[in-house]
């Protein structure tokens, strides 16, 4: 194993046989690895829950496909032609000083700051684990307790969270392709039909499954305030992995056959499938048990232990293992860009990069880890991971996807991208419309909206 391409990750890898994945599979499952994870299960379900139901829902939908979509294919565009980092990209296809990569830096510093709190949940998701083994009991308010329990004990949310970033740098030092591709045919299968029958369990067999769905598709525009447009928006980035360059690195490693549209749109449905799935399951629990829909970042894990005391660790053990593996999928693409540019762009060694980055976020993630460390903001007192995930999601990730998206529809030579499209037929011309015209203008309503900068609205 002290083989440079068998021990490399994906960077090493691409240095060999520089641009390719072993097939199209191989590029799917890393692209819905990183996109599919606790953005789907934990994330959209307990944001749709705060901000009020269908509406929110219809508006992230709406976002995935008018900025999520098109914003893919940009960022895959300028990956496989560059075939870069995300600094070196812009550089290698702008010029070498060019302003432009400072969009670079912005994904690689926000690849940094969302790591630090992703691997606090996926903490949370391994701690549950062993709760699983243990099983839960007593009743529904005991087994919801326990959330509260872990949260506020930081000797366990640290050592949790130590275990999970030690995991990642761990597979990003020793060899993406070799480890999670593979385990990736397996697993994401397993996690889908676990969720399917999560879904059919509280659709047929609980009485809150119409409630549920009523909940999720039935929207009261009433209830969508300015917040929640920006937290949909800024979603539909978080989920599809969009806005700091980790889609951009994972497809300069695609190969020059493959379609980036039909890859595209093969990762959003995926993701988009995933996420709605999970929601009608977990809602049709928070209804029929009577609980809280905007019980925030503890939803699923105090919603589905109520459930799991019935079935068994049987369920759950099997889920929470596949939770935690979806977030590893994540957790690695966010560590990839950041250490990416590190090895590309600075000459360092991918171990030591691996070493210090993995680290240093590991050291910034201890402030979200400790809930009792607050700060004011926006108004409030907030824990450290409320601030930096909602810094990074709704402001980091829109600014940087706006960037992405002006530089991939004005500045890009209309040859660069002509060719990693594959045609100028009337789809192209489609795309290159949207990312002029409907994309940054969305992004950047939705931004001024959310910062409270419109002029015709009433704040
Ligand atoms: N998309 C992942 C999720 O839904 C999280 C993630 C991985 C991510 N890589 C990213 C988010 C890059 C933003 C940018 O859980």
């Amino acid at each position: 194993m002290s083989n440079g391409s068998e021990t490399g990750g994906l960077t090493e890898n691409k240095q060999s046989i520089r641009g390719n994945w072993g097939s199209r599979m191989g590029f799917i499952l890393a692209a819905t690895g990183s996109a599919i994870g606790l953005g789907n299960i934990w994330k959209f379900p307990y944001i749709t829950g705060v901000y009020g139901g269908a509406a929110f829902v219809l508006v992230y939908l709406v976002c995935v496909v008018i900025v999520g979509l098109p914003l893919m294919m940009a960022e895959l565009i300028i990956g496989r032609r560059s075939k870069k980092n995300p600094v070196g990209a812009f550089k290698a296809l702008h010029k070498p000083r060019s302003p432009w990569q400072a969009t670079g830096w912005l994904g690689v510093a926000s690849g940094f700051v969302i790591l630090s709190f992703y691997s606090v949940v996926a903490g949370w998701a391994m701690a549950y684990i062993f709760k699983s083994l243990a099983g839960f009991s007593g009743t529904g308010q005991q087994i919801q307790s326990q959330f509260g329990t872990l949260v506020a004990h930081p000797s366990a949310s640290i050592m949790w969270h130590t275990i999970f970033m030690v995991l990642c740098i761990g597979i990003v030092i020793g060899g993406v392709q070799r480890g999670i591709e593979r385990w990736s045919k397996i697993l994401m299968p397993t996690l889908f039909a676990i969720l399917l029958a999560l879904m059919a369990y509280g659709v047929f067999y609980t009485h809150g499954g119409p409630r549920a769905l009523e909940f999720l598709f039935k929207p009261d525009f009433s209830k969508l305030s300015a917040e929640a447009v920006l937290s949909a928006l800024g979603h539909a980035f978080f989920t599809l992995s969009l806005g700091m360059g980790a889609m951009l690195t994972y497809g300069s490693y695609m190969r020059r056959d493959e379609s980036i549209t039909r890859d595209a749109i093969t990762v959003s449905a995926l993701d988009t499938i995933i996420a709605l799935i999970a929601g009608v399951a977990i809602y049709s629990l928070v209804f029929n048990f009577d609980m809280d829909p905007a019980a925030g970042p503890g939803l699923i894990f105090q919603t589905l232990p109520v459930l799991f005391a019935k079935t068994g660790p049987w369920v759950s053990v099997p889920f929470f293992i596949l939770l935690t593996f979806a977030a590893l999928t994540s957790g690695i693409s966010l560590l990839e860009v950041v250490v990416a540019y590190f090895i590309d762009e600075r000459g360092w060694s991918r171990k030591k990069t691996t070493l210090i980055l993995g680290t240093a976020i590991y050291l910034f993630g201890l402030l979200s880890a400790i809930a009792s460390l607050t700060i004011p903001f926006r108004g409030r007192d907030q824990g450290f991971f409320d601030v930096f995930d909602f810094i990074s999601t709704n402001y980091m990730l829109p600014v940087g996807g706006f960037l992405t998206c002006l530089f991939a529809a004005w500045v890009m030579k209309e040859s660069d991208r002509v060719a990693e499209f594959g045609s100028r037929g009337p789809l192209y011309k489609g795309l290159i419309f949207v990312l002029r015209y409907v994309t940054p203008v969305a992004v950047f309503i939705v931004l001024l909206h959310g910062l409270e900068l419109l002029p015709f609205m009433d704040y």
